[in-house]
């Protein structure tokens, strides 16, 4: 696809591998909007970065997400590419029944159905323009998962799934489909959860994940693998069981 000139939203914009494709987008000569929660981080994200549109809206909530896209259709007639990328991380002990599982956030809302949601919004105006592109953000963590973090790898594998398929139905069409898979990335997502199965390793910058992203999107490389994830991916194929015990020495 094209690296210029396109309009994109893109959800949890303000922080992490979000931000750093906005402004690795920005810099392509790219308008730019992000959303998420918190006003006060989509302040200081447009502080860094004065280009962008910002607007506060929970992804997780069917409703916002309906307003969302109404916001949208109504004040950038132009969009044509979609980032899904909010997501949130938990460590959910099974062991405690259901008290870990949907006690503040609820990942499946926000990692799985607000992409499933916002992507079959925008088909329908992505499909009459000239080019269009849905990515979505899925992790490394969907090809072998790390057990402490069951509802979270799980909704990755979805996501890496429905991805498969959104791209294999809209084939013929001039939207095309991209799976950016991280690895370990060094932002806030999952800090402050201190439980069994925390690691230590923070991982590579975001901004790595974007650059990686920009050149992949420019030689329509439609599953982005970026740095450790491919060997996540070798290892699930080729060798499950100690790719798994290699995640899980906890
Ligand atoms: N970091 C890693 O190691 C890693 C690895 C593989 C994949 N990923 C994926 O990369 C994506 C970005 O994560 P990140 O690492 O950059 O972490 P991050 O810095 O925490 O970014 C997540 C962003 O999503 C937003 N968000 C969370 N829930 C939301 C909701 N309900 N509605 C709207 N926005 C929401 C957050 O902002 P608010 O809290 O203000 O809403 C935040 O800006 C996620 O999908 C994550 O699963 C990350």
């Amino acid at each position: 696809m094209k690296i210029t000139g396109n309009t994109i939203l893109i959800t949890g914009g303000a922080t992490g591998i979000g931000f750093s494709l906005a402004e690795a987008l920005v810099n392509a000569g790219n308008k730019v909007i992000i959303c998420g929660r918190r006003e006060g981080k989509l302040k200081e994200a447009k502080d860094k970065l004065p280009q962008i549109q910002t607007k506060v809206c929970d992804v997780s909530k069917e409703r916002e997400r309906e307003s969302l896209f109404i916001w949208v259709e109504d004040n950038f007639t132009d969009l044509n590419v979609l980032i899904n990328n909010a997501g949130i991380q938990r460590m959910v002990n099974l062991k405690k029944g259901t008290q870990d599982l949907f006690s503040s956030e609820n990942e499946i809302e926000t990692n799985l159905i607000a992409p499933i949601h916002l992507s079959s919004y925008f088909i329908p105006l992505f499909l009459k323009k000239k080019e269009a592109a849905i990515i979505n953000v899925s992790s490394g963590l969907g090809f072998v998962p790390i057990a402490a973090m069951p509802v979270y790898c799980a909704t990755k594998a979805a996501v890496h799934s429905f991805t498969t398929s959104l791209r294999y139905q809209l084939r013929d069409t001039s939207t095309k489909v991209f799976e950016i898979v991280p690895p370990a990335v060094d932002t806030e997502l999952g800090k402050g959860t201190t439980s069994e199965g925390a690691q230590e390793y923070r991982g590579i910058p975001p901004s790595e994940v974007a650059k990686v992203t920009l050149i992949a999107l420019a030689n329509d490389e439609y599953e982005i693998l970026v740095g450790e994830a491919e060997d996540l991916l070798i290892g699930a194929r080729t060798n499950p069981e100690q790719t798994f015990k290699n995640l899980n020495q906890w």
